[in-house]
């Protein structure tokens, strides 16, 4: 015990420390880049080793990386135990990925594993992380959600909502007990409409509205956290039509977003 404090203390004196999931490429690789022009010493986390070290080879702050298939439940617990002795400043759970078609016709395999990796890992983690920072007395966790996850349903793209409303249901409740306790330590649900990352490549679709870039997209995350925003909505229209469709009603919402999903599965 005395040893941790010692070390927490020692720590205190050290850099910021990020810990970044999916940051071998898209939004990931681009917090990299932004925290460590802001200082912040990285651990970035990923299944591809290389991807994440040639990043790691251009950054200006200690950055490792700690390749892991998060999908897997050990591998979370891997994650959570390299990280017991060290100061977490900020966690940043963005790895996951989508899947486009009619519900009956996706491969029900590739589905279960977003589950685990959107769903499963995102809850393990973020449990992990906010009973570590509740313990250091300090930090700050982003769960990288959706606008997916603000609309009620997503026809064509059915299992892909339904993960990320899961996020957005959990940070919004974990950061209410949070606020209701008076802690320090925070949690917020970053909520992109379209990002030009990989993500289209991995969904195989193509987006039915243009993506504002990684760079913007992240930018206005960093904001958020600063001004302790529970739901983060980058860009001037998406977080507009996010505050508008509330006004709409759910069946008609469900149609309008059936015909984009289905807009995407057009090319
Ligand atoms: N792009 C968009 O339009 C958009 C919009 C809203 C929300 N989002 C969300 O933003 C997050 C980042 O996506 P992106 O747009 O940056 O797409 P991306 O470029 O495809 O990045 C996805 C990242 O997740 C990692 N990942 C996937 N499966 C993993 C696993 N089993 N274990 C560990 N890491 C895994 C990938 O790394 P490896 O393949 O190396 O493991 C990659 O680094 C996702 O949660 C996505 O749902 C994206």
């Amino acid at each position: 015990m005395a040893g941790r404090f010692l070390y927490e203390k020692e720590n205190s004196l050290m850099s910021l420390f990020a810990v970044i999931t999916g940051a071998s490429s898209g939004l990931g690789a681009e917090f990299a880049r932004q925290l460590a022009a802001q200082g912040y010493e990285l651990l970035l986390v990923a299944r591809r080793a290389d991807r994440m070290q040639a990043l790691a080879d251009t950054m200006p702050t200690r950055c490792e990386i700690f390749p892991a298939d998060l999908s897997r439940t050990e591998e979370c617990d891997r994650l959570v135990q390299a990280l017991e002795w060290r100061r977490v400043d900020l966690f940043v759970n963005n790895a996951g990925f989508g899947a486009c078609g009619p519900f009956s016709s996706i491969d029900l395999d590739r589905e279960l594993n977003m589950l685990e990796v959107n769903v499963r890992a995102v809850h393990i983690l973020t449990k992990r992380m906010v009973q570590k920072m509740q313990r250091q007395g300090s930090g700050a966790l982003l769960n990288v959600g959706s606008s997916a996850g603000l609309l009620p349903a997503g026809p064509y793209m059915a299992t892909y909502y339904a993960t990320k409303s899961y996020v957005v249901s959990l940070s919004r409740a974990v950061a209410a007990e949070l606020r209701a306790a008076g802690s320090p330590v925070y949690v917020g649900c970053l909520c992109p409409g379209p990002v030009d990352t990989e993500f289209n490549a991995v969904a195989q679709v193509q987006f039915a509205l243009p993506g504002i870039s990684a760079a913007d997209c992240v930018r206005c995350a960093l904001a958020g956290i600063r001004h302790r925003k529970t739901i983060i909505v980058p860009g001037r229209w998406m977080a507009a039509a996010m505050a508008l469709s509330r006004l709409v009603p759910v069946g008609a919402l469900i149609r309008l977003t059936a015909r984009q999903q289905k807009r995407k599965l057009n090319g």
